[in-house]
């Protein structure tokens, strides 16, 4: 289900309202990232075929017409990494075994869904803007009516801005603060600048608080391994599609546990693979 921020009294409500317009403003490139999430729909849907009722006509379009410059088989070579990516996070879930599990820019990932419905035990938050949230909640809902599946009571899609919310009240209506959570961030930070990647971290931590247990686990670009067609792909993908350019990630991975101690911040290192370095943070 999809829900929106609790309404508020009135004079508070003026005062939010101003403090979201700003927040959404800034985060307006961010907004249009959304189309870098089907295009990891298209890149999905070989092992998942559900994955094609996410990419829009406008997504099919501009994925052919980037096959014009670059070969298919090079397009999806320079992608695998980023299926290699919800590989690792797949494997930490199945490892750390949570009792719930917040996804930060899920974007039009079906792992919510999909672990849902194989457990009904497991608490799940999709959280998106809502631009992201409210089309795929429609597009859910669409795909439930024409395959006949039902749509797991233990899977929840929350509208929020991971930069300037306050988190936990957020989710707090679908969560348990009790439970064993992982929260996770899959391909979300690398669209943050400098300071937005500081303050995303900082939320974290201050939602962190909230747990009995819970450990935030992401990944980090430690260097750009993946050659001039990545650059290009880069280029015409986040700083055109999103308005965005991104940061450079972090030269090694000294430099990253400088940052995160400088921070102040409980984290641990995990695995490090095609110049991601997979990590968790703690409660403080
Ligand atoms: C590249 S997509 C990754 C989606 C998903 N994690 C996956 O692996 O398929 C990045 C997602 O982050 C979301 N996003 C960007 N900025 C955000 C913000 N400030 N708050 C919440 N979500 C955000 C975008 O809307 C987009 O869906």
């Amino acid at each position: 289900m999809v829900r929106h921020r609790s309404r508020k009294a009135a004079p508070a409500r003026a005062c939010e309202f101003e403090s979201r317009s700003l927040r959404q403003m800034k985060n307006a490139g961010n907004d249009k990232i959304s189309i870098t999430a089907e295009f990891v729909s298209i890149m999905r849907s070989g092992d998942d075929i559900k994955n094609l009722y996410f990419v829009s006509p406008k997504g099919f379009r501009l994925y052919d017409a980037t096959k014009m410059f670059i070969p298919e088989k090079k397009l999806r070579e320079i992608f695998n990494w980023r299926l290699r990516l919800s590989a690792v996070i797949d494997e930490k879930i199945s490892t750390a075994k949570p009792e719930q599990i917040i996804d930060f820019g899920s974007g039009y990932s079906l792992r919510g869904f999909n672990l849902c419905t194989d457990d009904n035990s497991l608490n799940y938050v999709d959280a998106d803007l809502s631009s992201v949230t409210s089309r795929k909640k429609k597009i859910l809902e669409k795909m439930c009516l024409e395959k006949n599946f039902a749509f797991p009571k233990n899977y929840h899609i929350v509208s929020l801005n991971v930069l300037g919310d306050n988190l936990f009240e957020e989710i707090g209506g679908v969560i348990d603060a009790n439970k064993n959570t992982l929260i996770i961030a899959e391909g979300l930070t690398s669209y943050f600048s400098k300071d937005e990647f500081a303050s995303f971290i900082n939320n974290t931590r201050s939602l962190l608080k909230n747990f009995r247990h819970a450990e935030f686990y992401s990944h980090e670009n430690i260097s750009q391994p993946k050659g001039i067609l990545y650059k290009i792909l880069r280029y015409v993908f986040v700083s055109i599609l999103t308005r965005s350019r991104g940061r450079r990630g972090f030269d090694n991975i000294e430099e990253f546990k400088k940052y995160l101690g400088g921070l102040g911040a409980k984290f641990a290192l995990d695995t490090s693979k095609d110049g991601f370095l997979f990590y968790s943070l703690f409660k403080d």
